[in-house]
């Protein structure tokens, strides 16, 4: 475990040097689908970067990159890599962004680092093991008045038919009075959950990449990770909600109207 460890957190290292070489300086910005859903050059150097360290020592492993695509092998282990989460604040020149890579063993996640090098905060978490920020343990809030809570949250820039406008939710939260914020990135979200910064964060539609070293950080610094229905979720899942376990209940009825 230890090698996959250090692996992950060199790949993540490194990625972090080229975002900040690049944040506030010049490079390509292109569009994918949709306008405003961008990708940089920088985002594609990150990329390069750690899947170039990952493969170097685990040719055999899978890979799942946002820009890259699935690089699939028979293996047990599986990684998942956003090279920048929260590019268009990259884009922007706001500091608010971060390189995210999980590791799946047999499906389960077992490793995962978020860090965001402007803020020189490197949150990690390895399954059992609990969860560091800069290398101290955290832990999500104790708040359980949900009245209280501070809560954060994005928006897609796409839905189906089938499921609620992401506004009419928001509004929901809104109406309780409660402050919400939106970072722009939702590794980040997730990981501002498990320092207690935040007590609660759902999302919809997110990739697995956005969410899997996330995920495993929540958990390890005690909080509750679900879908909408309240089920146990998964990193392929489209419905994400993590809160300090306290407040999971009040959300839940809320995004599910059913108060
Ligand atoms: C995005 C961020 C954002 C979320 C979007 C994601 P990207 O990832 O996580 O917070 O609302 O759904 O796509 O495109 O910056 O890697
Ligand atoms: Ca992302
Ligand atoms: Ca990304």
């Amino acid at each position: 475990m230890n090698e996959l460890k250090e692996t992950m957190l060199l790949a993540a290292e490194e990625a972090g040097k080229i975002i900040l070489q690049y944040f506030n300086g010049a490079f390509e910005i292109r569009n994918k689908d949709g306008i405003n859903n961008l990708v940089t050059e920088v985002d594609m150097f990150s990329e390069k970067v750690i899947i170039d360290i990952i493969r170097d020592k685990y040719p055999e492993h899978s890979i799942i990159s946002e820009e890259t695509g699935a690089m699939m092998h028979s293996s047990d282990y599986q990684w998942l890599i956003d090279p920048i989460d929260g590019t268009v604040n990259f884009a922007h020149s706001i500091p608010i962004c971060c390189v995210s890579i999980g590791l799946l063993y047999q499906n389960e996640l077992i490793l995962g680092v978020v860090y965001n090098p402007m803020m020189n905060e490197k949150f990690v978490a390895e399954r059992g093991k609990g969860a560091t920020l800069n290398g101290r343990p955290i832990s999500v809030s104790k708040k359980s008045d949900f009245r209280k809570a501070c809560l954060v949250t994005g928006f897609p820039y796409a839905w189906p038919d089938s499921y609620e406008h992401p506004i009419r939710v928001f509004e929901r939260f809104i109406l309780e009075g409660l402050p919400i914020r939106r970072l722009g990135s939702a590794a980040l979200d997730l990981c501002w959950v498990a320092c207690g910064r935040f007590d609660g964060f759902w999302e919809y539609n997110l990739s697995s990449w956005d969410v899997a070293a996330g995920y495993l950080i929540v958990q390890e610094a005690g909080g509750n990770i679900t879908n909408f229905e309240g089920a146990r979720y998964n990193v392929f899942e489209k419905q994400t909600l993590a809160t300090n376990g306290l407040i999971h209940d009040e959300m839940l009825s809320i995004i599910r109207h059913r108060k």
